[in-house]
Parts: C-alpha cells; structure tokens; sequence
C-alpha cells in the first residue's frame, strides 16, 4: 500500500534501537508518507537531530517551550497535523508517562495532546519489558486503544541477554503502519485462514536434505494479503529467507510431515491456502551419520517414499475448511491437470501456474522470481488471469476468496 500524502509523527524514545528510527524515517518517506519527528532529551544521545533532520527532511521537534524557535508549531497542532503517531523506540519510561498521564516533555505532551491513532514499537531490555510495572502500563495502553507491533526475541545490543525486548525491524513497523492507515473495509474480519508456503526441506542425513526452488515469496505474499483483509492468518511456512509476514501468525516447519502436523492442528478453519511446494517424496527413513563415500562402492542408493499430501488430506478432512485452494505447478497440459487435482484433492478452486520453459524457474521465473501468470481452475471455469507481481496475484486472490467466503455455507 503507497503511503501517499500521510502525515506521519514519529516520536524517537531513548534506547539504543533509536539507530533503527533512522531506517524506519527512510521507509516511511519511501512509500509516500511525511514524516515529522520529535525526539526526547534521552533519544538525541544515542542519535543526532543533524541526522534525523537529513532523513525526514524537516526541522526536528525537541522542546516543548521553545520561543526562539521559529519553526515552532506548538504540541497541539504537532500532534494534531499527523495522520497517525509512531513511537519507536517506545521506551519503558515513554510507556509509563502515557500510561499515567504525564506531560512534562514535548514527546509525552505531544502523546497526551493527540485525537489520532497512536502504535508503539517497545524496545528495552527483557526484565524491564516482563516488570509487573512495565506489564501493567501495556495493559493500561490497550485498553485505551495504543496499538502495538513487538517487541521480537533476540540478543539484546547492550548485553549478553536474549528475551523478549528488541525492537520490530522498521519494514515491520511500516507494515503496521500501512495496516492501521488501511481505510478499505475488512470483509475477512473474523475468519480464520491457513495457508502453507515455502519448500520442504526432506532429510537424508544430518547435514543433506532433499529441497526445491520455491522462495515462498506468493504464499507469503498471499497471508499477508489476506491478513490486510482483517483475516486471522495462520501461515505455516517452510525453510525460506524471506521474513515473517507482518500481522500473520506463523509457525515455521522443515519436512512435510511437520507442515502436516501444524496445519491438522489448527483445524477448524474457515479457509486453507495451499501455496507450499511440498516434496512429493521423502528418504525411507533419513540416516543417522552422515554418509560417506566408500571407496569402489559407488553412490548410495536412496530409497524414497511418497509423503502425505497435506491439500488432499484437508480436502477430505471431517473438518474440511469451508473453502479449500490449491495451487498447481504444471510444465504440460495446464488445465487438465490442474482440474484432476481439482478433483482428486477436494479442493474448491486451483491457482495453475505454467512452470515450463521460458516462465518457470529461476530469477525470472515463477519459482523464485517476482512474477506469475495463473489460471484459475474450478468446476465453474477457467479464468485467466494477465502477467502480473505477486504481490497483486495475493490481492487478487485474497479478494476472491472473500467473495466466495460471503457466498459459502460454512
Ligand atoms: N500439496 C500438498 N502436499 C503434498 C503435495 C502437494 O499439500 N504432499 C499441495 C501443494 O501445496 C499444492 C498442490 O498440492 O497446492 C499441488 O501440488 P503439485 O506439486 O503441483 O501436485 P502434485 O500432487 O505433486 O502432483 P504432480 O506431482 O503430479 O504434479
């Protein structure tokens, strides 16, 4: 979504991922969007009002009297002129100033000054984030309507801790920007949607694994897709590199009995996406050791056995979703193949994509590339649909599924 024309009020708390605000200010103004900042006595010691200013490209607020400033706008219209409020890094300290009402900075004047949305992005070391006090004034935020994105687990910069405490990256922090900014109507509000992506990673020993090309890029795209939509998205994704989409609950797998496992266990759903390109086979039975080579004996034999399919086992489950997508990758008869996995995996519609030749793998390609040409197959018809991103492929098909949810008797 283009941020466009927003008005964006970024409050920097004092903490070390005040380094991150700088990225965020970038990404923010990338998309469209202004961005004004104010910055607290304890933020400008860990990062510049000189290199603030640079990025967001406007004179930076600090004081909250400040006559000699001829740039002043004073904290009402500061706080009212923005289309939302960003706290990152919302600090301990900025959380218990909001939480109680304080106003003796222009930052937590600023806060208590504003009639419009505010997110938090908390960073700070882990004990202080578990404190009851800390715990009882995020409370105190929700329920006055703070909306927040973190914080992730991880190593903390300052110590050898890990915990909960660090600070969402800023592409993270945008997302959730976009998703509160987001004016469209939510007609997947209250529906409870899987979806699988990414390969599978089958192993043959400890150290080798039988994997394909898919990045996960269209399965991603679409969870985040229908998340946008107001789903409750529950992404179950293999080994990929590309990040957790924003607002989607994810649980990570490696094999396809895992992924199996994890999509059975969050039956009942309204909805399952198949995106995953789930190996057809595994090893018999993976080895212990690593193998080695024996010298005259030539490469091993691997035994293989087929995996579960995870889509026909959903298809034909007593707690089939009322809508249940496929996707077909196809080098020949696109079609006919994709209307007999229509058939045989249960499934009420399939996305086919054309993986042969010059629009298959690769870069470039379907698998692993940026773009994608699909059909889709149900028993009403064919559609075809134009080259285009992925991304608008997961729009596209996250529209369509909330068509056919309003329409199918659950
Ligand atoms: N799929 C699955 N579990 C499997 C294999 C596939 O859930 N073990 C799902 C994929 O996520 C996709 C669809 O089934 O939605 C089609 O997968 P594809 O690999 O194209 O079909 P196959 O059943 O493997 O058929 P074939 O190998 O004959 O093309």
């Amino acid at each position: 979504m283009s941020l466009s024309g927003k008005r964006i009020l970024l409050i920097i708390g004092g903490g070390i991922a005040a380094y991150k605000a700088l990225d965020l200010i970038r990404r923010l103004r990338e998309r469209g969007a202004s961005v004004r900042v104010v910055m607290t006595a304890a933020a400008r010691e860990f990062v510049t009002t000189l290199s603030v200013g640079a990025l967001s490209a406007d004179h930076v607020f600090t004081e909250l009297f400040d006559r000699h400033d001829e740039h002043d706008v004073g904290h009402i219209r500061l706080s009212r002129e923005a289309d939302l409020l960003v706290v990152a890094p919302a600090t301990a300290d900025l959380m218990a100033k909001l939480a109680n009402g304080h106003a003796n900075d222009l930052a937590s004047t600023v806060l208590l000054a504003t009639d419009k949305r505010v997110l938090m992005a908390p960073a700070m070391n882990p004990k202080m984030w578990s404190h009851p006090a800390t715990r009882r004034n995020r409370a105190t935020l929700e329920k006055d309507g703070i909306a927040f994105i973190g914080p992730a687990r991880g190593e903390m910069a300052e110590s050898n801790e890990a915990g909960e405490g660090r600070m969402a990256e800023p592409l993270e922090i945008v997302a959730a920007v976009e998703a509160m900014l987001d004016q469209r109507p939510k007609p997947l509000a209250g529906k409870r949607i899987i979806v699988t992506s990414g390969p599978t990673h089958e192993p043959i020993d400890p150290v080798r694994y039988i994997a394909n090309r898919s990045s996960g890029k269209q399965g991603h795209a679409i969870a985040a897709a229908l998340a946008k939509l107001g789903a409750d998205v529950r992404l179950v994704s293999g080994p990929v590199t590309i990040a957790d989409p924003a607002g989607v609950t994810t649980t990570h797998v490696e094999t396809a009995a895992q992924m199996k496992d994890a999509v059975e266990s969050l039956l009942p759903a309204d909805a399952a996406v198949f995106v995953a390109a789930v190996a057809d086979w595994r090893t018999a039975s993976a080895a212990g050791e690593k193998i080695k080579k024996v010298a005259g004996e030539g490469p091993p034999a691997l035994q293989m056995v087929e995996n579960p399919d995870i889509l026909a086992g959903v298809g034909h489950h007593s707690l089939r979703p009322g809508l249940v997508v496929g996707f077909a990758a196809e080098t020949q008869d696109l079609i006919g193949n994709a209307e007999a996995k229509l058939r045989k995996k249960g499934a009420d519609f399939i996305v086919a994509n054309d993986v042969s030749h010059e629009s298959g793998i690769g870069p470039t390609g379907v698998m692993g590339g940026d773009r994608n040409r699909v059909r889709i197959v149900s028993k009403a018809g064919v559609e075809e649909w134009p080259e285009m991103g992925k991304d608008e492929v997961a729009e596209r098909l996250a529209a369509l599924i909330a068509t056919r949810l309003r329409t199918v008797v659950v």
